[in-house]
């Protein structure tokens, strides 16, 4: 039998809650890694998995979070920096405020994510981070210009932090999923889902199962292990 080797691995998901996040910590259970996630929102976590409020948009939250987290379960193997959300309008009509909301969440949210664990990580030399960046980072969206630039600076951050960490022997890798069946997008009207549907090779949107192993592929010390500053985009073909 051979094993992805995420046994007693510890990992963090940020916005592990629900979602794409949610699928990935149960698949990382699964796998048998000791998972702990966070989130904003109140939620009942699976067996053995420890969940914990805090925000990814404050860096002290995220450093007592992670403080737990190691006391808890031990040093951090693995992060996913997940935790994103939208706020959706035509850049001519974009508020301040969204604009900022959104840069909080899934730009500096993503950087206070990994940075309370980098440390540790390189005195172990041993580590794996990976950014969920989104296809609107990648080829652009209309009415996603204040989601798309964060979701195209969690690319230029991965790639960054790979050529810094491998001295350490510490990858980072984004993950950009296409169109995924999550809270996200049940939002959109109908009719403009039925469109996006139509532009998608495979015609159908994916779901977050989809994801949860892309990440555990590049979480994985055994099957990743050479593979860092790397965009994997899982998208039914719906390319640029
Ligand atoms: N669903 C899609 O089609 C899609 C496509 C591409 C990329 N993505 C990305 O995948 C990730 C997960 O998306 P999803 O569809 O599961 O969304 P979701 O809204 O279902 O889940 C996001 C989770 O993040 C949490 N969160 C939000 N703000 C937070 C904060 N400040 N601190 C901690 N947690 C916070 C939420 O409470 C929620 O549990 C996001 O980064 C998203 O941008 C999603």
């Amino acid at each position: 039998m051979v094993s992805l080797g995420l046994e007693d691995k510890v990992v963090v998901v940020t916005g592990g809650a629900r979602g794409i996040g949610a699928s990935i910590v149960q698949l990382l259970v699964e796998l048998g890694a000791k998972v702990a996630y966070i989130d904003v929102i109140d939620s009942e976590p699976p067996e053995g998995v420890l969940a914990l409020k805090a925000d990814v948009t404050k860096l002290e939250s995220m450093e007592a979070a992670g403080k737990e987290i190691e006391e808890k379960l031990g040093p951090v193997y693995g992060v996913v920096a997940n935790a994103g959300i939208t706020r959706d309008n035509f850049f001519a009509k974009l508020t301040d405020e969204d604009w900022d909301k959104v840069i909080a969440v899934n730009l500096k949210g993503v950087k206070n994510s990994i940075q309370p664990f980098i440390e540790g990580m390189y005195e172990r030399e041993s580590g794996s981070i990976v950014g969920i960046s989104s296809i609107s980072g990648d080829r652009g969206n209309a009415g996603q210009t204040n989601y798309a630039a964060t979701k195209a600076a969690v690319i230029g951050i991965m790639k960054s932090l790979a050529r810094e960490a491998a001295r350490k022997k510490v990858r980072a890798n984004a993950i950009a999923p296409g169109f995924i069946n999550t809270e996200m997008v049940k939002s959109l009207p109908d009719k403009v889902k039925d469109k996006i549907t139509a532009e998608i090779p495979f015609r159908r949107f994916g779901e977050p199962e989809d994801i949860a192993w892309a990440v555990a592929f590049l979480l994985s010390p055994v099957a990743s292990s050479y593979v860092t500053g790397e965009v994997l985009r899982v998208n039914g073909a719906h390319h640029t």
